[in-house]
């Protein structure tokens, strides 16, 4: 049978056990603070933004939310970091991407204090986890971690394939599989849009990710019997819904849920968990910034 691997619990858990945290911090006086800055129009990435700050006030993390008009210069932006930056009260800082086409997003991420980059995206944060020595794990690959761990999925001599070589989940993703560690130590694939034999590529995963942002693309022939499969894709396709669209996977899940050996769905899998590893890392900032 199938193990559909339940991402609501397992950030519940998380959640729970993070408020137990900042109830400890409550005590010596310290709130922790997250600062998401939004610099677009984008449905998507509006709520996105406003489930995390959702997500604060349920734990006890002091939300802050900045908007800033998507045609505005991109100073605005740079400068409201400067203030973020510098204020004592705001431990995290978010920059929901993408940003608009006339900032450059690489400048953005510069502009972040390290000690204060939630996302894990500054270069100094880059280099740390690829040197094995991370201060902050991105949140999606560390929620993916989570999600192994809790279903004792081991990683370890694994064979990992990971389909998409983003900053924000393949790249990362794949520097944590590989590093020497309990949640680690697996033999890392990482596949994209030039990967020739994806199918043959993908067979051979005892843990296939699928990161790629195209709906569906991972079909059963992908996938051997037993393979752990963790679908990371949140695509809207057209539909008759209210909404006019409905969300899938990079994974047709009804599909390769015939032979996986677990599986998570969309949504309801690697999102909530992306969401929890968001406050994890706050609380961690805040911690660092009280020592
Ligand atoms: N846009 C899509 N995913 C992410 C993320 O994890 N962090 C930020 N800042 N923007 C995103």
């Amino acid at each position: 049978m199938t193990e559909v691997i339940d991402g609501k619990a397992v950030a519940a858990d998380i959640r729970e056990s993070l408020a137990a945290c900042i109830a400890t911090l409550d005590d010596e006086g310290v709130e922790p603070g997250l600062a998401t800055v939004l610099m677009s129009d984008d449905p998507a990435s509006e709520t996105y933004v406003s489930m995390k700050q959702r997500d604060c006030e349920e734990v006890g993390i002091d939300g802050i939310h900045v908007e800033i008009d998507p045609d505005a210069p991109a100073a605005e932006l740079y400068d409201t970091i400067d203030e973020l930056n510098a204020d004592p009260t705001v431990n995290g800082i978010l920059v929901q991407m993408p940003v608009p086409e006339h900032v450059d997003e690489r400048r953005v991420l510069r502009r972040i204090d390290p000690v204060k980059d939630v996302d894990g995206f500054h270069p100094e944060n880059v280099g740390r986890l690829v040197a094995g020595n991370d201060r902050y794990r991105p949140c999606t690959p560390h929620g993916i971690q989570k999600l192994l761990e809790a279903y004792e999925i081991e990683t370890e001599s694994a064979d990992a394939v990971i389909v998409g070589r983003s900053n924000i989940v393949g790249k990362p993703l794949a520097n944590l599989l590989l590093q020497k560690a309990d949640d680690g130590n697996a033999t890392v694939t990482v596949c994209h849009s030039r990967t020739e034999d994806l199918t043959e590529k993908a067979r051979n995963a005892d843990i296939l990710v699928a990161a790629v942002g195209l709906a569906e693309i991972i079909d059963a022939e992908m996938v051997t019997d037993g393979t752990t499969v963790i679908d990371v894709g949140v695509n809207r396709v057209d539909a008759d819904t209210e909404k006019g669209y409905e969300l899938v996977g990079d994974v047709d899940y009804d599909a390769v849920a015939e032979v996986a050996g677990a599986i998570t769905p969309v949504p309801g899998g690697v999102g909530p968990m992306t969401r929890a590893m968001l406050l994890y890392n706050t609380v961690k900032a805040a911690g660092l910034q009280h020592d």
